[in-house]
C-alpha cells in the first residue's frame, strides 16, 4: 500500500515536473522562426523571432522574451495588445496558455493556433499564425471570444504584437498624399512611442500607406541586414506602435486603430481581427520584397498567378468632357496601341443631375443620355468591333449630395444628423453598415454585368474618406462600431462579387494611391498607385511600392504628365508596373506612336518575366541622379533592366552597375531595347555576351548623363 502511494506520489511529481517545463511553440518557414514558450507559470512569451533555429535542443536557451498578447490592467507598464473591460466594470485581463494546435489551410500553409483564457473571466484569445514555408511570410491575427453573460467592452485588439530585443532600430514609414503618394522616412527608434495610424476609415491610407519597414541593428540595405515587412490586411482605419522602454525592447503592436472604435461585444460572440502579414529576413530588404511579392501573387493578390491587360484609359485624355465619338476615337487608339482594352473612367453616368463634373450624379448609376445616347452596351459593342475588351470605371460606396440616390436615400449616408455637412471633394460616404447599402453597392457591379456581361474589366475607385461621422442604420449605442462595420461591409459586398465573378479584373483605386493594403488585393487583380503620372515622381512612387507589392499589381500608366520627359521615358517607367496609357494619340507624334506600340509588343514579350519574376532594385531614385530596377524571369533564362537618368549633374561621376538574380554560369546576351524609330543603342558593351558572373561583379556601364534619358535593357541566355 505504502508502495503504491509512494508511486502515485512520485508520478504526481513527475507530471508537476512536466507542467512546470517551459514548452516551446515553433512557428516556422523555410528560413525564418518564431518561438513561442509556455512558461510554468501558465503564461505565454514570444522567445524569439528571426533566422530559423537549426537545432531544438537550442530552445531552451532562449530568454524567455516578453508576453505573446500583453494585457490591460496587469502587471504591465507599457502599451498593451488588448484591453477589455469586463461587465462588472473590471479593466483587466490575464491571459493563460489553455492549448495550441497546428492545421494546414487550403493554401497548403501551416496555421497554428495558441489558445489563452482569462483565469477569472470566461474571456478566450485564439492567436493564428499562418507560415508560408517557400515565402517566409508570416499572417498573424486573433480572435477574442467573450463568453461572459452579458457584453464586454473591446478597447483595444490589436491583431498582433511582436518583440524586440536589440541595440538599435530603424523604422521606414511612407507618408504622402493625393498625387503625392508613397514618400519613404527612416528614423531611428529611440525610448519612447512612434505610432502610425490613420483615421480616414474609407481612403485611409492617403496620408499613410498602411506598410512599414523595421530593420534591426542598423539600417538594411537591399542585400544585407536583417529586417522586417509589415503590414495589415485592413481597409480601413489601422495603428501600428512601436514602443522602446526602458530596457530597450521594442514592442510593434499591429491592428485597427482603435480610436473612436470601442467594440461591445456581446454573450458568445467573436471578434476576429484583420491579418497582419510579415516577412522577416536577413539578407536585406531585396529578398524580403522578393518573398512578399511571390507570396502576393501565389496566395493574396486576386487571380496571382494569371495574366494582365494592358489598356487605354479615357481620364487623362477627356477628364469629364466626352462623347460617343470621342470615346470610339480612343478606341481607335487603343487600337494603334495595341493595347488589350479601352477602360472608360469618371463621368458616364447621372441624369437627373449629370456626371458633368464631379460636383454631382455620383450614385445614380444610368448612363447620362447626352453624352452615351446608346448607352454602355454601344461602347461594349464598338469594343468588340475592333477587338478589344472593354472596362468601366465605378464609385459604388460613395454619393454627391447633388444626386437622386441622395434625394431619395439619405438615410443611406454617413452624416450627421443635426450639423452641416463636411464634403470631401464634393461627396459623402454611403454607409455599408447597413445590408441595404451593401445590397446597393453590390448591385451597382452586378446591374451592369447582368446587363452588359461583357464587361471586361472594372475601375473601382474610392475619393473620399469618411466625414461627418454617425451611421443612420448603427443606432445611439453602437456608433463607435461604425468604422469596424463600415469595412466589413464593404467585405460583405466585395465577396459576393469576387464569388459571383471570380475572373472579373479589378482595380483599386483611391483617388490615386489613398487604398491599398492585401486584403483588399484578395478582391482586387490590381492598384492604381497614384494620379500623379509625372514619370520622375513615378520613379520615387513606385519604388517605394515595390517593398509591398509586386509590379503585377502595380498600375502604371504613360499620360502627359511632364512633357520634358519624352514618350520613351515615360512608357519606360510604366513599363516597369502594369502598362496602361491615359493619353490620346493626338498628343503624341507618328514616331512616338510607332515607338509605342512597339513597346507594347516588347512588354507583352517580357510580361511573364517583368510581372512574375523576381525583382532587384538595383539603383534607388532616391540616391540621386540616376535609378534601376531589373527583372528576372524564374528560371534564369530572361531578364530586363530599365536604366534611368533623372538629372544628372554636370560633372556626373558614374559607375558600372551589377546586375543581380542572374545564373553566373549562363552565357546572357545584352541587348538594348524599345528604341525610338531610327535611334540606335550606343550603351557601352551593347549586343555582346557576358557571363552572369561578370555581370553580377564587373557590371554595366548603364547610366548616361543626359536629362530625362531611359533605357531598356533585354538579358538572354544564350
Ligand atoms: C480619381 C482616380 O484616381 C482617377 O484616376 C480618376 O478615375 C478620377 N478619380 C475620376 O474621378
Amino acid at each position: 500500500m505504502k508502495i503504491k502511494r509512494l508511486a502515485t506520489l512520485l508520478c504526481l511529481l513527475a507530471m508537476t515536473t512536466v507542467m512546470m517545463a517551459d514548452e516551446f511553440i515553433r512557428i516556422c518557414t523555410n528560413n525564418v522562426e518564431m518561438v513561442l514558450r509556455v512558461s510554468g507559470n501558465g503564461r505565454v512569451y514570444q522567445s524569439y523571432l528571426g533566422k530559423k533555429l537549426m537545432f531544438e535542443n537550442d530552445l531552451s536557451h532562449l530568454r524567455q522574451g516578453g508576453e505573446v498578447y500583453l494585457t490591460h490592467g496587469m502587471e504591465d507598464y507599457f502599451e498593451p495588445a488588448i484591453e477589455v473591460t469586463h461587465n462588472d466594470g473590471n479593466p483587466s485581463l490575464l491571459l493563460k496558455y489553455h492549448s495550441h494546435e497546428t492545421l494546414v489551410t487550403d493554401k497548403g500553409a501551416a496555421e497554428t493556433v495558441v489558445t489563452l483564457k482569462d483565469d477569472k473571466y470566461p474571456t478566450s484569445v485564439r492567436l493564428h499564425y499562418v507560415a508560408y514555408a517557400d515565402e517566409d511570410v508570416i499572417e498573424a491575427w486573433t480572435e477574442i471570444t467573450n463568453g461572459e453573460k452579458k457584453p464586454v467592452m473591446l478597447k483595444k485588439y490589436a491583431s498582433n504584437l511582436l518583440h524586440f530585443n536589440r541595440p538599435a532600430y530603424y523604422l521606414t514609414s511612407f507618408t504622402g498624399d493625393w498625387a503625392d503618394e508613397a514618400h519613404m522616412n527612416t528614423t531611428p527608434l529611440k525610448a519612447g512611442k512612434m505610432v502610425i495610424d490613420t483615421k480616414l476609415g474609407s481612403r485611409a491610407g492617403m496620408f499613410n500607406p498602411s506598410m512599414f519597414i523595421l530593420s534591426l541593428n542598423r539600417p538594411a540595405t537591399e542585400t544585407e541586414g536583417e529586417c522586417l515587412l509589415g503590414t495589415l490586411g485592413w481597409t480601413g482605419n489601422f495603428r501600428y506602435t512601436f514602443e522602446v522602454d526602458n530596457k530597450q525592447a521594442l514592442r510593434v503592436i499591429s491592428g485597427i486603430n482603435p480610436y473612436a472604435s470601442e467594440y461591445a461585444l456581446g454573450k458568445g460572440e467573436t471578434f476576429v481581427t484583420p491579418k497582419f502579414y510579415f516577412t522577416y529576413s536577413n539578407q536585406g530588404l531585396g529578398l524580403a520584397s522578393r518573398n512578399l511579392h511571390d507570396w502576393a501573387r501565389r496566395h493574396q493578390l486576386k487571380n496571382g498567378e494569371g495574366d494582365r491587360m494592358t489598356l487605354l484609359n479615357n481620364w487623362e485624355a477627356t477628364y469629364f468632357d466626352f462623347s460617343e465619338e470621342k470615346l470610339c476615337e480612343l478606341m481607335g487608339d487603343a487600337v494603334r496601341l495595341g493595347v488589350d482594352m479601352f477602360l472608360l473612367d469618371d463621368g458616364w453616368f447621372g441624369n437627373k443631375h449629370p456626371r458633368h463634373s464631379d460636383t454631382q450624379g455620383l450614385g445614380d448609376w444610368q448612363e447620362t443620355a447626352d453624352k452615351l445616347p446608346h448607352g454602355v452596351g454601344f461602347l461594349v459593342d464598338e469594343a468588340k468591333k475592333k477587338n478589344i475588351k472593354f472596362g468601366i470605371w465605378i464609385e459604388p460606396e460613395m454619393v454627391n449630395p447633388k444626386s437622386e440616390l441622395y434625394e431619395k436615400h439619405k438615410d443611406w449616408v454617413i452624416h450627421l444628423p443635426n450639423r452641416d455637412e463636411y464634403y470631401f471633394r464634393n461627396q459623402l460616404v454611403l454607409d455599408l453598415s447597413n445590408p441595404e447599402v451593401q445590397d446597393f453597392v453590390f448591385g451597382v457591379v452586378d446591374g451592369l454585368m447582368t446587363k452588359y456581361p461583357e464587361i471586361a474589366f472594372f475601375k473601382w475607385d474610392c475619393n473620399s474618406p469618411i466625414t461627418n461621422i454617425y451611421s443612420p442604420y448603427l443606432g445611439k449605442d453602437k456608433q463607435t462600431h461604425l468604422y469596424v462595420e463600415h469595412v466589413r461591409g464593404l467585405y460583405n459586398v466585395l465577396d459576393r462579387i469576387k464569388a459571383k465573378y471570380p475572373d472579373l479584373p479589378m482595380m483599386l483605386c483611391s483617388g490615386g494611391g489613398g487604398r491599398l493594403d492585401y486584403k483588399a488585393l484578395e478582391y482586387f487583380t490590381e492598384y492604381w498607385a497614384s494620379d500623379n503620372t509625372d514619370p520622375v515622381e513615378r520613379l520615387f512612387i513606385q519604388y517605394a511600392n515595390s517593398f509591398f507589392y509586386p509590379a503585377k499589381a502595380t498600375c502604371a500608366h504613360v499620360t502627359t504628365w511632364n512633357r520634358s520627359a519624352s514618350v520613351k521615358f515615360r512608357t519606360e517607367v510604366a513599363m516597369m508596373g502594369k502598362l496602361g496609357f491615359d493619353i490620346k494619340l493626338s498628343d503624341m507624334s507618328e514616331s512616338e506612336v510607332t515607338y509605342a506600340n512597339a513597346a507594347v509588343k516588347n512588354y507583352n514579350r517580357l510580361k511573364p518575366t517583368i510581372l512574375d519574376g523576381d525583382m532587384y532594385r538595383l539603383v534607388s531614385p532616391y540616391e540621386g541622379a540616376h535609378a534601376s530596377t531589373m527583372f528576372v524571369g524564374k528560371d534564369k533564362q530572361q531578364a530586363v533592366v530599365f536604366a534611368f537618368d533623372v538629372y544628372p549633374r554636370f560633372g556626373d561621376k558614374r559607375y558600372p552597375v551589377c546586375l543581380m538574380g542572374l545564373d553566373p554560369a549562363k552565357q546572357y546576351r545584352v541587348k538594348e531595347i524599345n528604341l525610338m524609330p531610327g535611334q540606335r543603342s550606343w550603351m557601352d558593351g551593347n549586343d555582346r555576351v557576358y557571363s552572369g558572373d561578370y555581370l553580377m561583379t564587373v557590371g554595366l556601364n548603364i547610366f548616361t548623363g543626359n536629362k530625362l534619358h531611359s533605357r531598356v535593357i533585354e538579358v538572354t541566355a544564350e
